[in-house]
């Protein structure tokens, strides 16, 4: 793809220093997280964060979640109650988002947290990521890497399929190694899982030492336009399928002949991070469909299975959730 405006930086000291200053002059940098490539701006400069909405074609009523380098860095944004300390202290750096009362002095532009009085934030482990952040020094607010509605990018080219010439930089670290986004968590005030993600529930549950409340609407957030879900791949895409239908592609899990298979072994850590990457991959081929071998639901399998679910939705369909890809009102891209 012939690159005209969009950089690509190489995952060194100078790569990083590049991005660093792109990002303090206001301009959009694609990085590598542990989860997939997140879209950043400096979460203080309002027309910044301005431009990552209109670069994704995201809705204004999503809000972003914001990245820092380490837990003391995130206490100038969000208060911490004692059940968020315990979360931070296991889980961070690593795929988990809590979501935390704002700061009154907060310096964070209004439009990352949509006009809600809570702001998601977490500390990415990819050592790029956490070099990029302790060089920036503040928040960046990063929502995924791609155009909304679309699958996340979990390599470089998948941010450069969507955002070329829209955005400064992106910063190449390779794959990302979880593949999934984060475990999402709210507090009213006890845990909830907003959005099952990269790190799994129960290990989460197991820290906590209490069942996290049920993935139901009325544990969710009131923020707008979080309830219709439309989410490429351009494909259907049929679940928990057994046998192939002519016109198909397969993506299998486990043995068995599929074109292409995310985990001959089985394996959940593997077929995460292999299903964006397949799926765009198997999408690319232009079948009528894609059938989707059963994954089973516990550990990363659940994650594995909503984000499955969200891509076999038809556009428009209800599924309650607060990923960016139910945003209710833009037509799907
Ligand atoms: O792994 C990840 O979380 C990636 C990487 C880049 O960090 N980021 C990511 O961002 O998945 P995004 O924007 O695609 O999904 C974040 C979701 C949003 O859809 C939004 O609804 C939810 O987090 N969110 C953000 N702020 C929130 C808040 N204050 N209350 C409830 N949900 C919130
Ligand atoms: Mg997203």
């Amino acid at each position: 793809m012939v690159n005209h405006y969009t950089k690509t930086l190489p995952p060194t000291n100078s790569g990083v220093n590049q991005a660093v200053s792109l990002l303090k002059q206001g301009q959009l940098v694609a990085f590598p997280t542990e989860t997939v490539y997140g879209l950043g701006a400096d979460a203080t400069n309002d027309a910044a964060v301005a431009n990552i909405f209109s670069a994704k074609n995201r809705p204004q009523i999503n809000p972003l979640i914001i990245h820092v380098a380490n837990l003391s860095i995130a206490q100038k944004y969000v208060t911490f109650s004692n059940t968020a300390f315990r979360l931070a202290y296991a889980f961070w750096p690593g795929p988990v988002t809590l979501v935390l009362p704002s700061r009154l002095d907060s310096p964070l532009s209004s439009q990352v947290s949509a006009g809600l009085k809570t702001v998601a934030i977490r500390v990415p482990s990819n050592e790029l990521a956490q070099q990029l952040l302790a060089d920036f020094g503040g928040a960046v607010a990063a929502p995924s890497a791609n155009l909304s509605g679309t699958i996340s990018p979990t390599v470089a080219s998948h941010v450069l399929s969507g955002l070329n010439n829209k955005i400064a930089a992106v910063l190449d670290g390779g794959a990302c190694p979880v593949g999934l986004e984060s475990t999402i968590i709210g507090f009213e005030p006890k845990a909830v899982l907003l959005r099952p993600g990269g790190m799994p529930v129960e290990i989460i549950e197991k820290c906590l030492g209490y069942p996290m409340g049920a993935y139901s609407a009325t544990n969710r957030p009131s923020a707008p336009g979080q309830l219709l879900s439309h989410y490429a791949p351009n494909a259907n895409l049929r679940l928990n399928a057994i046998d192939r239908v002519q016109g198909e592609l397969t993506l299998g899990f486990g043995p068995g002949d599929y074109d292409l298979n995310l985990s001959l072994t089985g394996e959940l850590t593997e077929a995460a991070a292999n299903l964006f990457c397949y799926l765009r991959k198997l999408d690319s081929q232009k079948p009528d469909s894609i059938a989707v071998s059963p994954i089973p639901e516990h550990g990363l399998g659940r994650a594995i299975n909503d984000r499955l679910k969200r891509a076999a939705a038809p556009r428009g369909q209800a599924l309650p959730d607060v990923d960016d890809s139910n945003n209710g009102s833009t037509p799907s891209v």
